[in-house]
């Protein structure tokens, strides 16, 4: 099992639209699961669920099995723990490994072979539950000023949290890129610069689709019709993997 965290601390970077595509993408040919650790469940949305308003993914945090939160998704091969409305970090203290914990303990590992997690544009105890879990994380960016300075904080946030030898594969995403726009052309340059032109993946481009999805609650990567923003996540779907496998 792979585990992969979408994450990025800054809002409206494509963290849901990614971890959508890439889990509905991944579940034509394996066993996926996806965590929605926001809870503006807008990953949970876009996989054709409700957001819980009892029992989700925030539930482990309150003592519930992951696996009691699980539900059926519009993909077959695709489980989703929803993510628990109103539920608020700041009113627990200390609630490092619980997610590792509840991992090991349901052997999480031996059902899918791959988690996907959605993360909220914080840094908060659930971004670090999830970055304990990680085994590759992936931080989609707006390719401008402010999305490369995002990503740096990203980067150094990972490794604060990190212990030197459990340290996660890093991939950077450009998203809503426009190869037109010098600004994201010369955004993407100066993140291939800083870590590798290995580490960034082949970016996605503006596809309105990619947005209504939400509303149809059906993954555009598996609408019938043909689009831009399906054939783009789907060649960053299997770049990722063959990269971590
Ligand atoms: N490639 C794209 N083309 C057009 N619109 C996009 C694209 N990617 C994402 N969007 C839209 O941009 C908005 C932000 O995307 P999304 O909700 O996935 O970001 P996020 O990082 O999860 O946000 P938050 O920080 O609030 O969790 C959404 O309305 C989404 O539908
Ligand atoms: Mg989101």
């Amino acid at each position: 099992m792979k585990c992969i965290v979408v994450s990025n601390r800054k809002g409206g970077s494509a963290k849901s639209t990614t971890a959508v595509s890439l889990a509905s993408e991944l579940a034509k040919d394996s066993s996926v699961l996806l965590i929605d650790l926001d809870t503006q469940g807008h990953a949970t949305l876009g996989v054709g669920v409700d957001i819980a308003e009892k029992n989700g993914a925030h539930s482990v945090f309150l003592g519930s099995n992951l696996s009691e939160t699980f539900l059926h998704s519009v993909s077959e091969n695709l489980t989703v723990s929803p993510a628990l409305s109103f539920f608020d970090v700041y009113e627990y203290s200390d609630l490092r490994g619980v997610l590792k914990n509840r991992f090991k303990k349901e052997k999480i590992a031996d059902f899918f072979d791959y988690v996907i997690i959605d993360t909220a544009p914080t840094f908060d105890a659930l971004l670090k539950n999830a970055l304990e879990v990680a085994d590759t994380i992936v931080i989609p960016f707006v390719p401008h000023h402010l999305g490369v300075v995002a990503v740096n904080q990203m980067v150094r946030a990972i490794y604060q949290t990190s212990s030197k030898r459990e340290v996660a594969e890093v991939y950077m995403l450009p998203v809503m890129y426009n190869p037109h726009i010098n600004e994201h052309q010369v955004s993407v340059q100066k993140v291939r610069d800083a870590y590798g032109d290995e580490k960034v993946m082949s970016p996605i481009g503006v596809d309105i689709k990619l947005a209504s999805q939400f509303e149809s609650a059906l993954p555009l990567v598996l609408d019938s019709k043909r689009s831009k923003g399906q054939k783009d996540y789907k060649k960053f779907t299997l770049d990722l993997i063959k990269r971590i496998s």
